[in-house]
């Protein structure tokens, strides 16, 4: 008697196989299945049951958004207007005047790399020259042009970036240090400016701490688009920073000069 109540809710099956899915590892019993019941009754279906795939594909996918916007949060933190210096905000490529050939050479080169610019195939650029010739302003001024394109760009000082990082070991900071590594790995165009400003002492050479939260920076930008801006000259880059940081950030960077009048200045 039992076993005719049985039959009736339990659908017929026959055991295909067993074995260990690659997947997920769990032990799958795959069953050839006849619906008992509803629309599709009587219809044959292989099932793997016992393999969390799908729910292990579910869970991955729930934590990817998550991840999503949560760097989305932090993007629109560290895009607002607190985290650049104020007589920054405002520069643009149009109210940028060159005062030299060569600032007007940088300029044209710099509008153009940010008219041809695409996230896959953009590379690297490294504005060197003395303080004050607008190498932050015109770097500001490519995110500006590129998020009014709609690519996502990211501005930060190296010495920002360090306080970041340092605030996150904070307990009561709302991201963590990893957030800001996957912001920094997420966007089209990340700027890093200031190389070298973040060792104020011959001392901190030895700074491996620095070292190696720029190392994880540049890994996370490996293949993606990033300019770096500089007061310093290679030689005293070399003397800043240590080997393996600097050659990563040299190694296939177009070098665009930018030495001249200091613009602060220019009343004097
Ligand atoms: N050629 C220029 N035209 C207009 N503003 C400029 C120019 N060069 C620099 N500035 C302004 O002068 C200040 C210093 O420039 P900045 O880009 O910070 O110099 P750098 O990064 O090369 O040291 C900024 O406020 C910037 O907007
Ligand atoms: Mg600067
Ligand atoms: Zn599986």
């Amino acid at each position: 008697m039992e076993s005719v109540a049985k039959q009736l809710i339990q659908p017929r099956q026959r055991l295909i196989k067993t074995y260990t899915c690659d997947g997920c590892g769990r032990h799958v019993e795959q069953k050839e299945m006849v619906i008992p019941m509803g629309p599709r009754k009587g219809e044959i279906i292989i099932a793997n049951l016992g393999c969390k795939c799908e729910d292990i594909r579910l869970v991955e996918q729930a934590i990817r958004q998550g991840k999503k916007n949560k760097i989305k949060k932090i993007y629109r933190m560290f895009t607002g207007n607190s985290m650049m210096n104020r007589s920054l905000q405002s520069a643009t490529f149009k109210n940028y005047h060159a005062t030299t050939t060569e600032l007007h050479e940088a300029k044209a080169r710099l509008m153009q790399y940010a008219k041809e610019f695409n996230p896959h195939e953009s590379g690297n650029l490294l504005l060197v020259g003395n303080y004050g010739t607008g190498k932050s302003h015109l770097s500001v001024a490519i995110t500006k042009e590129l998020m009014a394109k709609g690519y996502t760009c990211l501005f930060l000082s190296v010495p920002k970036l360090m306080t970041k990082i340092k605030t996150t070991f904070n307990s009561n900071s709302d991201h963590t240090e990893s957030d800001i590594f996957d912001l920094i790995e997420s966007v089209d165009l990340f700027v890093l400016d200031d190389l070298g400003a973040e060792y104020t002492n011959i001392k901190n050479k030895n700074d491996n701490w620095t070292h190696t939260k720029l190392f994880e920076v540049l890994d996370n930008r490996s293949g993606k688009p990033t300019i770096f801006t500089t007061n310093l000259r290679s030689d005293q880059l070399e003397i800043k920073m240590n080997e393996r940081n600097l050659s990563r950030i040299l190694d296939g960077t177009e070098i665009i000069k930018m030495d001249g009048p200091d613009y602060r200045r220019r009343e004097f």
